[in-house]
C-alpha cells in the first residue's frame, strides 16, 4: 500500500521516523534515481536539515519564477537565490508530475525522496543575468561554474529525508540547525554574532571577529563552509585543526565552531542575503558581514564584481525581514608600536601597520622561517607546518629522462644507495624496465602507449611525494607533454626534478648494453629510439647530465647538490 506523505512545514528537520524510512526504501524499488554532485548535496544537506527554512524540497516552477522576479517566495518570505534540483533531459522526460525520485549520494546510497510536482526547462542565462547580474561566464567565475554544472532540467517538489549526507570525518562539528540553537539556550547565548569563513583565521580576524561581538554584546558561532574547495584552498583537513586551535584563543563559553556545507554562488550581494537567512536559521541573531562578502574576487588582489560595499548596503535594506542584526567587519591591523591590534581606518599618519600577505605566509612556511606570534597562534602555525612542511621533509621525485644508454638506470640505482644510506625517507625506483614488466606489462612501444606508460609511472611518483617518499623515475620519456603533466601532478604534493639525460646518441649506441641499437640499424627493430622514433629534450629540466663525461658517482654528487641548494635535503 502506498502512503501518501505527510508535510510538515515548521518541522525542525526534513527527515522522517525510521518506520517511515522502511516503507519508502521498499516502495522505492520502482523509483526512478537522481545521484547528486557536490553542490546538489550541499543544497539538499541544508534543505534536509532546514537551513534553508522554510523551503521545504527544491523549488517549484512558480518558486522559481516568484524568486527571480521579486527575490521572494510567493507568500512573500524574502530569498535570494534559487535552489532547485537540476537533472539531464533524460532524467526530466522519464519522469512525471505526481511520481516519486529518490535521491542518492554518488555512492548510490538513498538520502531522500523528492515528491515531483514541477519538471521545466529554464532559462539559465536569464537565472544568471537576475541572481549573478551577468550571464557572461568569461567576467564571472561563479557564472562560469553555473553554466558548466547545471544541467539543463528542473525538478520541483517537496521531500522526504531519510539520512542526511554522510560525513565521517569531524562528525561532532556537523551541527545542525536545531542542534546549534539548542546548544545558544542551554549556554545562555541570547545574541550570537554568525561567522562565515573559507579562510585560514590569524590573531587579526581573533581581534576583528571579538570586537564586532562585544560590541554586540553577542556570543560567536565561527561557522566555516566546507561544502566543495575552490583551487588554491588549504586542504579541508588542515582548516578545520587550525580553526580548532583558533576557537580555543577566545574567552570561555564565548565561541562555537560548527561546519556547515554550503555551496558558495558568489553571487555576491544575493549570496550574503542567502548566507544571512541561513545563519539565521542555524539561530544567530547578528551576522557579520565584510565589504566585498561573496564576492568572486574578494580578497584576492583582483578588481571586485560586485560595487565594494554593495554586500553590507543590500543586507542592511534586509534585515527587517530576514531578522538578523547586521555587523559591518572592520579589517584589523598589528601597529607595532603600540603592539596591538586596531581598526584599519583608525590608523593615524606615522603609525607603523604590519601584515603578512597570504603568499609570504606560504614562502615562510616552505623555507622554515619564523611566522611571527603577533601575526598567528603558535597552535594554528604547527598545523599549518603539517601541511607545509619545509622542503627537507617534503617528498619528492627525482625524472632521468633520455635514450636507452644514456645512463639513467646507473645512475637511479647509485641514487637509490644514497639515499638508503641517508635513511630519512622511503625511496622508491620505478626503472624503466621494471616498470615495464610490472605496471605496464601489456604497452607497446607506440606513443600512444609510451605516453599512457608515463603517466602511470607519473601517477604511482605522486603517491609517493605525497606521503614525504622519495620516488627515482628512469624511463625514456621521448615527448614533452606527458613529462609536463607527470611535473604538474608532483609538484602539487613535493619536489620535482626532471634530469635530462643528455649523453649523445652515438655514446649510447657505443654501449648498447641491450643490442637495440645494432637490431634497430640492422632493421630487425622498429620505433627504436633515437634511430626510428623521436626524442625530444626537455626544454627547462633542472639538471642536464651527460655521462660520457663523468663517472656515476659524480653524476649522483651533481644532483645530490641540487637538492642541498634546494633544501630537499641537510
Ligand atoms: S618509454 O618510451 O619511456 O615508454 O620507454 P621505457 O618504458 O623507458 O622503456 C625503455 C626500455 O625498453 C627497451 N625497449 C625500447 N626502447 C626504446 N624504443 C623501443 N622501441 C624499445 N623496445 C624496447 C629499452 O631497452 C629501454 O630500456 P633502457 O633501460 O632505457 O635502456
Amino acid at each position: 500500500m502506498t502512503v501518501k506523505p505527510q508535510f510538515s512545514p515548521y518541522a525542525e528537520s526534513l527527515l522522517v521516523h525510521f518506520r517511515r524510512v522502511e516503507s519508502i526504501k521498499s516502495e522505492s524499488v520502482s523509483y526512478p534515481s537522481v545521484d547528486l554532485g557536490v553542490r546538489q548535496l550541499c543544497d539538499l544537506e541544508l534543505l534536509v536539515n532546514r537551513a534553508f527554512y522554510p523551503l521545504q524540497g527544491f523549488m517549484t516552477r512558480d518558486e522559481y519564477e516568484s524568486v527571480l522576479e521579486h527575490m521572494r517566495l510567493p507568500d512573500g518570505a524574502l530569498w535570494p537565490i534559487p535552489i532547485c534540483l537540476d537533472v539531464t533531459e533524460k532524467l526530466a522526460s522519464s519522469l512525471a508530475t505526481g511520481e516519486s525520485l529518490a535521491i542518492r549520494d554518488g555512492e548510490g546510497f538513498m538520502l531522500a525522496v523528492l515528491h515531483v510536482e514541477d519538471i521545466w526547462q529554464p532559462d539559465l542565462g536569464r537565472e544568471a543575468e537576475v541572481v549573478y547580474g551577468t550571464r557572461d561566464p568569461a567576467r564571472h567565475p561563479g557564472v562560469r561554474a553555473f553554466f558548466e554544472e547545471t544541467k539543463p532540467w528542473y525538478v520541483g517538489g517537496k521531500i522526504e529525508g531519510l539520512h542526511l549526507p554522510q560525513h565521517y570525518d569531524f562528525p561532532e562539528l556537523r551541527l545542525t540547525p536545531s542542534e546549534t540553537h539548542r546548544i545558544f539556550s542551554q549556554n545562555g547565548w541570547r545574541k550570537v554574532i554568525g561567522f562565515h569563513t573559507r579562510d585560514n583565521l590569524h590573531c587579526a580576524h581573533k581581534e576583528m571577529i571579538l570586537r564586532a561581538a562585544r560590541e554586540a554584546g553577542a556570543s560567536i558561532l565561527l561557522h566555516p563552509v566546507v561544502g566543495r574547495p575552490r583551487s588554491g584552498d588549504l586542504d579541508y583537513f588542515t582548516l578545520v585543526h587550525c580553526y580548532k586551535q583558533f576557537v580555543q584563543k577566545f574567552p570561555r563559553n564565548m565561541i562555537r565552531l560548527g561546519l556547515t556545507p554550503f555551496a558558495e554562488r558568489f553571487a555576491g550581494p544575493r549570496e550574503v542575503l542567502l548566507q544571512a537567512i541561513v545563519r539565521k536559521n542555524f539561530g544567530c541573531t547578528h551576522y557579520m558581514v565584510s565589504e566585498d562578502q561573496g564576492d568572486p574576487f574578494a580578497a584576492n588582489g583582483q578588481d571586485l564584481f560586485y560595487p565594494r560595499g554593495s554586500a553590507q548596503e543590500v543586507l542592511a535594506e534586509h534585515v527587517g525581514d530576514i531578522g538578523i542584526t547586521m555587523v559591518p567587519i572592520r579589517r584589523m591591523v598589528y601597529v607595532e608600536d603600540k603592539s596591538q591590534y586596531i581598526a584599519v581606518d583608525e590608523v593615524q599618519p606615522g603609525m607603523s601597520v604590519k601584515e603578512i600577505s597570504s603568499a609570504e605566509l606560504r614562502r615562510r612556511l616552505m623555507e622554515d622561517l619564523e611566522i611571527p606570534d603577533w601575526y598567528s597562534f603558535p597552535e594554528v602555525v604547527a598545523e599549518l607546518r603539517k601541511a607545509y612542511p619545509p622542503r627537507h621533509r617534503q617528498g619528492f621525485t627525482i625524472f632521468l629522462t633520455g635514450l636507452s644508454g644514456a645512463g639513467k638506470s646507473t645512475l637511479a640505482k647509485v641514487l637509490l644507495a644514497k639515499f638508503m644510506e641517508m635513511s630519512d625517507r622511503p625511496v622508491t625506483l620505478l626503472d624503466g624496465d621494471i616498470v615495464r614488466k610490472n605496471l605496464s606489462s601489456e604497452l607497446s612501444f607506440s606513443r600512444e602507449h609510451r605516453e599512457l606508460n608515463i603517466r602511470r609511472i607519473g601517477f604511482v611518483a605522486s603517491e609517493i611525494t605525497k606521503n614525504g617518499g622519495i620516488a627515482i623515475c628512469a624511463p625514456i620519456a621521448p615527448y614533452e607533454e606527458p613529462r609536463q603533466i607527470v611535473r604538474e601532478l608532483i609538484q602539487g604534493y613535493g619536489g620535482f626534478i626532471e634530469v635530462h639525460m643528455c649523453t649523445p646518441l652515438s655514446v649510447c649506441e657505443m654501449r648498447d648494453r641491450k643490442g637495440i641499437y645494432a637490431k634497430a640499424r640492422a632493421g630487425l627493430m622498429k620505433g627504436v629510439t633515437g634511430v626510428d622514433d623521436p626524442y625530444i629534450a626537455p626544454s627547462n629540466p633542472e639538471l642536464r647530465i651527460d655521462t660520457s663525461e663523468m663517472t656515476p658517482t659524480e653524476a649522483a654528487q651533481e644532483v645530490f647538490l641540487y637538492l642541498e641548494e634546494q633544501g630537499y635535503i641537510r
